[in-house]
């Protein structure tokens, strides 16, 4: 633990201080290890072609590389303690493999720029199958929509019962929410999606570094230019990243109070697969739907580590050590947001509605809208036709809207062909 890449002649740092500011270094870079060693392929190409190491050296560094990403993913390398951090265990491997030529691994680079690249990597990765999620959770929405498209449902507003509904106005709305987030993540990929490894530690290095060539090999769509900026957009994206992924996430939490509402005894009006549900330890009746709880409750961990990382960015420009407590809010994030996505695609194809309960509960008074607009289409003002409808004692005469006559997008036509259209375009 106490020797360094770094270390200087005569001075050895103590455990205590090795330790307190690796802080939970080592673990979070088990998540970025794979990425680091790529970038770090990639890293010496870009020197291979600018002749600083020779392609047979080339051939070694890759080969030993290699066989690093082998050792790690199947658990005869470990990241432990013993390095600070997963850049120098990479340096520590290859001296160790391959003695001085382990050495020119580090030319033109430092671990600033490495560590932003490595979770670069990681998050375009990690926010691809935050949208492949998505996308399992809009088409499972709009299958039941389809579904349910002419099953009555109450309407609310207040959580008081307001207008005729259905189910399929209920699913199509989280759809079309899923599918938006789609375009969001997209977006936010795009913005990211750019190299900085080249920029060392801020300020660049005086060789002439082939940065073309390490963008094209890790498939970013462009160069992160200012090495200085490239610094100070380590935490801006992830703070962009993180936003991205509470839209998700607040998506998740409607749904989840919704369903808390819906599954229990006093509205019953949907019923999902038993084993979403726990017993009680004490109540022997009960059938708690603690799946959906938790769901519910884990926005407020990525509302947290958005607050931990909004905080930690009050910091002046250039490379700050503050910067590596980024990581944790970062990965933690897509942690709970990946394990809360996945699980929904199947929660939801379990859903069953009570078709009976759900029409009971629209009343007459529900239905008093629809009359208004039955007068309006005879003619009368509207406020009239309102003023009218609100106080008749006696509503039956007045005969419904067809469903036809329902503007767009509303529980009469749900123009669901429109929202699967969309959904079949996104990337
Ligand atoms: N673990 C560090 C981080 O995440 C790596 C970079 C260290 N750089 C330095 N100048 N001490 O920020």
């Amino acid at each position: 633990m106490s020797k360094k890449i770094w270390n200087t002649k005569g001075v050895e740092s103590s455990y205590e201080i090795a330790s307190f500011l690796a802080g939970e270094d080592i673990e979070l870079d088990k998540s970025i290890f794979i990425y680091d060693i790529d970038a770090t392929i990639a890293h010496i190409k870009g020197l291979a072609s600018i002749g600083v190491i020779k392609k047979i050296e080339l051939a070694k560094l890759i080969k030993s590389l290699k066989e690093l990403r082998l050792k790690f993913l199947n658990k005869s390398f470990k990241l432990t303690e013993k390095y600070e951090d997963c850049h120098s265990a990479i340096e520590f491997y290859l001296i160790k493999e391959l003695g001085e030529l382990g050495k020119k691994v580090h030319t033109g680079r430092s671990r600033n720029d490495q560590v932003l690249v490595a979770m670069r990597l990681f998050a375009k990765k990690n926010l691809m199958d935050c949208k492949k999620s998505n996308k399992s959770i809009a088409r499972v929405l709009l299958r039941k929509a389809k579904k349910h498209e002419n099953n009555p449902m109450p309407g609310y507003t207040h959580l008081q019962r307001a207008m005729p509904s259905s189910w399929g106005l209920w699913f199509a709305s989280y759809a079309e929410s899923f599918i938006d987030n789609v375009d969001l993540i997209n977006s936010t990929i795009e913005w990211i999606d750019s190299n900085p490894l080249g920029s060392a530690a801020g300020y660049g290095v005086s060789l002439p570094l082939d940065r073309k060539l390490t963008t094209k090999e890790l498939g970013f769509k462009r160069t992160q230019i200012n090495s200085l900026y490239i610094q100070n957009s380590r935490g801006k994206y992830e703070m962009q990243i993180i936003n991205t992924l509470k839209q998700s996430m607040l998506d998740v939490r409607k749904f989840s109070w919704d369903m808390s509402l819906f599954l229990s005894q006093e509205f019953d009006l949907l019923k999902i697969d038993k084993a979403y549900l726990t017993g009680s330890s004490i109540m022997p009746n009960k059938h708690n739907p603690d799946v959906i709880e938790i769901l519910r409750a884990n926005y407020s961990i990525l509302a947290g580590q958005a607050s931990e990382l909004e905080n930690l960015l009050s910091l002046p420009s250039g490379y700050q050590r503050d910067l590596q407590l980024t990581k944790r809010s970062l990965i933690s994030s897509f942690d709970i947001s990946l394990k809360s996505l996945n699980i929904l695609p199947k929660l939801i194809g379990s859903i069953k509605v009570n078709k009976s309960k759900s029409i009971a509960y629209i009343d007459e008074e529900m239905k008093m809208t629809d009359k208004v607009y039955a007068l309006v289409a005879q003619g009368k003002p509207f406020r009239d036709a309102y003023n009218l409808i609100k106080n008749s004692g006696d509503l039956s005469s007045y005969a419904q809207s067809n469903s036809k006559d329902y503007s767009e997008g509303s529980p009469g036509n749900l123009a669901l062909d429109k929202l699967e259209a969309r959904l079949k375009k996104q990337k």
